[in-house]
């Protein structure tokens, strides 16, 4: 697997530059949590990026070397639709880990997430973007994809009542052989994800279009041989630099400061990894 500490160091970079020049803001966002309409705020989106882009890419980068994997010889042009993809994470582990597999991706989110002009830029990078809401897409959208990817969203998906559509929508594939990779916001316990029951309606919708699977969708797996191992034991290239750090001068001076989600530490250990790949195949 390949994790690019490279690209990441120099996207913390920007986002901690960036940061530091909104701290006159920072006790706004104290309580804030990832949820809802704080996505839409550009402060919240710089810190989110800040606290858990290394993690999640990491684990994104795992799920992309399984999917290689799958493929075996693949010979055309993946298509790919990852639904709340956020700043996409997602996209830059498939791009660093699909290797010689060409792909394109479509990324939807109901939120425009403007602070992307902070990831540093490839030439060679392919993504388009759609900003709806998942409950407003259309059949045509989805008729050519092969990888479906629920990046931490599924359960918000479930909750903001669009997934029984979307799950008519991709069973309505034409394709014989698609692949999920579902990466779940996880407890932080060695439990399953509250959020893994929100597939079902999807599996349920690829059976009835006569799709059949190998895989357990009741199982998902972290990394790194025991749950809460520290991220550099699945990969050793993992390093999140201590002056990246977000430091607040003024720690201590208000109420709001105990809790504070500004400097709460960014996510360094596999207990928020939580994912599974599905295949799906008819004859
Ligand atoms: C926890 S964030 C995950 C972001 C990104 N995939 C990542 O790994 O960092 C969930 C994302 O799903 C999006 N989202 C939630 N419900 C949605 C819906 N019904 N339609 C489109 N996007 C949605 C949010 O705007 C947010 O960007």
């Amino acid at each position: 697997m390949n994790y690019n500490a490279a690209f990441v160091d120099e996207l913390l970079g920007n986002f901690h530059a960036s940061f530091l020049k909104n701290e006159h803001k920072w006790c706004d966002f104290a309580r804030v949590n990832p949820e809802g309409d704080a996505y839409r705020k550009w402060v919240y989106q710089k810190l989110y990026t800040l606290r858990y882009f290394p993690a999640y890419y990491l684990e994104y980068c795992v799920l992309a070397e399984k999917l290689k994997a799958r493929l075996g010889q693949y010979d055309e042009c993946l298509q790919v639709a990852s639904f709340g993809c956020g700043i996409c994470p997602d996209y830059y582990a498939l791009r660093d880990n699909l290797g010689e597999i060409e792909f394109e991706y479509t990324g939807y989110d109901s939120c425009r997430w403007s602070m992307r002009k902070l990831v540093p830029k490839d030439n060679s990078d392919n993504l388009s973007f759609c900003h709806l809401n998942i409950g407003a897409l259309d059949s045509v959208d989805l008729d050519d994809v092969d990888v479906f990817i629920f990046p931490k969203s599924i359960g918000d998906i479930a909750r903001s009542g669009g997934l029984e559509r979307l799950a008519r929508l991709i069973a309505r594939t034409e394709k014989k052989r698609v692949f999920f990779l579902n990466s779940f916001i996880s407890s932080g316990r060695n439990e399953k994800s509250i959020d893994l029951s929100c597939f079902d309606g999807v599996h349920e919708a690829l059976i009835k279009s006569g799709f059949g699977t190998e895989d357990d969708r009741s199982k998902t797996s972290y990394e790194g041989g025991a749950f809460d191992v520290g991220l550099v034991r699945v990969s050793s290239d993992f390093n999140y630099p201590e002056r990246l750090m977000i430091n607040c001068e003024r720690e201590g001076s208000s109420l709001l400061c105990e809790g504070c989600n500004v400097i709460k530490r960014p996510v360094m250990r596999n207990r928020f990894m939580e994912y599974q790949l599905l295949e799906y195949t008819r004859p």
